[in-house]
């Protein structure tokens, strides 16, 4: 059986349920936000070490004003609402992306957050916010060459934002849809991947199980035979 430390996940298709059930993408949203709540809780059940979710990516910044600024309210009240339970729960909250351009408030909510959950150990949430994997990748590349450092496999992970976080296992994308979207391309180059038909809202604890045993089962080659 396969040892299982690190599940990512594109949490595709809020906005397509909130149309679906003639309510609005916000709506979708805040559903989505529900089914992040249900994952965390089967990710620990599981015993998984971490568990990185694509929230927000470089790229979302082209959505509606109204879309955008609905997102970063409903990961400001997540954060209010949920620190001191991932606390409780020795679960610790790193944030992955570039989160330099956020507005200041937030920029310090989400630096306390980590803080305050730093020394957690059973499972570690990566949030990839204002994400994007080619601009981690040069930013990566660029901080190696002002330290005149080698460019090599080991110095090109040890400055993207997962430096010693293993790379994920498996990789969820919910949403009917089958492409990486600009995420985690260095660290998925071996990760199995799944394609879940369902709309992110409707994702639920059997369908991760459903996935994990699956990828349990499944022969790792990593270039072996
Ligand atoms: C993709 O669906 C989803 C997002 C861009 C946002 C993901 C956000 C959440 C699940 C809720 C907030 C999470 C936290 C942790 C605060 P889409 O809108 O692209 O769906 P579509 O393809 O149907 O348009």
């Amino acid at each position: 059986m396969n040892p299982l430390k690190h599940v990512a996940i594109i949490m595709d298709g809020n906005g397509r349920w909130g149309i679906k059930y003639k309510k609005s993408r916000n709506q979708g949203h805040k559903a989505g936000l529900k089914t992040v709540e249900k994952i965390i809780k089967a990710t620990i059940e599981n015993k998984i070490n971490y568990l990185t979710l694509f929230a927000f990516s470089t790229e979302n910044w082209k959505r509606p004003k109204n879309e955008i600024r609905f997102l970063f309210n409903l990961l400001d009240n997540f954060l209010d609402k949920k620190i001191k339970e991932f606390n409780r729960n020795n679960i610790k909250l790193k944030i992955i992306g570039n989160i330099n351009t956020l507005n200041t408030t937030l920029k310090k909510k989400l630096n306390k957050s980590e803080q305050i959950t730093k020394k957690n150990s059973k499972l570690q949430i990566n949030l990839a916010l204002n994400y994007g994997s080619k601009f981690e990748l040069i930013d990566s590349f660029k901080k190696l060459i002002k330290k005149n450092k080698k460019i090599n496999i080991t110095n090109i992970e040890n400055y993207l934002y997962t430096a010693k976080i293993p790379d994920p296992d498996i990789l969820i994308r919910t949403g009917n849809t089958k492409r990486l979207s600009n995420f985690m391309l260095w660290q998925l180059a071996y990760t199995e991947i799944y394609f879940e038909k369902k709309l992110w809202p409707d994702f639920n604890e059997k369908d991760f199980v459903k996935i994990i045993n699956k990828f349990k089962k499944t022969k790792r080659n990593f270039g072996n035979i």
